[in-house]
């Protein structure tokens, strides 16, 4: 993309004006940024197009491994790990054309998390994002290839970034420590172990800060990292994301919990009711519903307070937070 085709605004956001049906001018705010809606729309669009390009291959007409990839990568999705990752980069006056591509590492990385988690063996769950699972469409032993190969390619993706090496293996370590055994991975066994048990409240928000949230803050970090080392210097920053991320990911899962509970299929996209009828502990069935439904608000005001530190170069960040809000009133309303 040359440089007639892209508007550069602050903190090195460039958007492609063409993709924006022509909106540039009234896209923007009197400061010149990108309004907040329309900054997400081109953001998702971006990743989008990135996740196309990555997962171009054809399959041999004998397999349909690529084409499984591309549907559980390329239809539907909030988008919100990769958002994050743009927000941060937008802070850290991240390149955009880098900023693409490691958020579309982050979103295969999503992706291959819950094609695993929606097979027989894992949730065993038959729609998502409005759509049969990967294993319905194409099979259970496509769906486990799907993710490994999802994953795989995330790491590709980060390893051939053009960016210089400590960069790459800096963002390559984040993502993989997102989903050890010390994070997504981990978090998982300790989905499956916790069944049937009834469990404190501590234990199911490690669990969740492991499955959901280490993948939350790998997002968040790694739109900083690709621009700024985590050294003494930047310790503040740092610690500033780290406390936000916390947040927003136990967030998301607090408010994931509170719609299985609670939303319709058409809301949802998955089916509904699925964790108390596989009796999994979640925040809902060990606070209730009613403190469920002030918890995730406050996690979200705390993550605001974390980032107050960072001043207006965190507004992006901010629009995330907001975000969540709107979210969770419309789909939350009594909270
Ligand atoms: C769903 O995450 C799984 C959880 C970790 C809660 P999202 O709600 O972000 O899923 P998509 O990407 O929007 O489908
Ligand atoms: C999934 O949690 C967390 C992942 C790491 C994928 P859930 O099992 O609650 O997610 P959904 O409800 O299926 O999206
Ligand atoms: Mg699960
Ligand atoms: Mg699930
Ligand atoms: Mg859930």
């Amino acid at each position: 993309m040359n440089n007639m085709q892209t508007g550069c605004t602050l903190h090195g956001e460039r958007t492609n004006v063409s993709a924006l049906g022509g909106l540039g001018a009234q896209a923007r705010g009197a400061s010149g940024w990108l309004l907040p809606e329309i900054w997400m729309q081109d953001g998702a669009k971006r990743v989008e197009q990135a996740l196309a390009r990555l997962l171009c291959g054809q399959d041999d007409g004998a397999t349909e491994l690529m084409a499984a990839m591309r549907y559980a990568t390329l239809h539907g999705g909030k988008r919100t790990r990769a958002l994050l990752c743009l927000a941060a980069g937008a802070l850290a006056d991240t390149p955009a054309h880098m900023l693409d591509d490691v958020s579309a590492a982050i979103e295969m990385m999503h992706a291959c998390t819950l094609v695993h988690d929606d097979l027989p063996a894992m949730d065993d769950d038959v729609l998502r994002r409005g759509l049969p699972t990967v294993h319905v469409k194409f099979g259970e032993a496509t769906a486990i290839l799907v993710g490994d190969a999802l994953q795989a390619h995330a790491f590709l993706t980060l390893a051939s970034l053009d960016a210089p090496g400590d960069n790459r293996i800096a963002l390559v370590r984040e993502l993989a420590q997102a989903v050890s055994a010390e994070g997504a991975a981990g978090g998982q066994a300790m989905d499956l172990s916790l069944v049937g048990k009834h469990v404190e409240l501590d234990r199911i928000l490690a669990m969740h800060r492991m499955k959901t949230g280490a993948l939350v803050r790998a997002s968040v970090r790694m739109g900083a990292l690709c621009a700024i080392a985590e050294d003494a210097a930047h310790a503040a920053l740092y610690c500033a994301l780290d406390r936000y991320s916390a947040c927003f990911g136990l967030a998301l899962q607090v408010v994931d919990d509170i719609l299985d509970a609670t939303a319709d299929t058409a809301t949802l996209g998955k089916t509904p009711g699925k964790d108390a009828a596989a009796q999994k502990p979640t925040c809902v069935s060990i606070m209730g519903l009613q403190a469920a439904r002030q918890f995730a608000p406050d996690l979200l005001r705390d993550a605001g307070e974390a980032i107050v530190p960072l001043g207006p170069r965190a507004e992006r960040l901010a629009q995330m937070l907001q975000r969540a809000n709107a979210y969770l009133f419309k789909h939350v309303p009594c909270a």
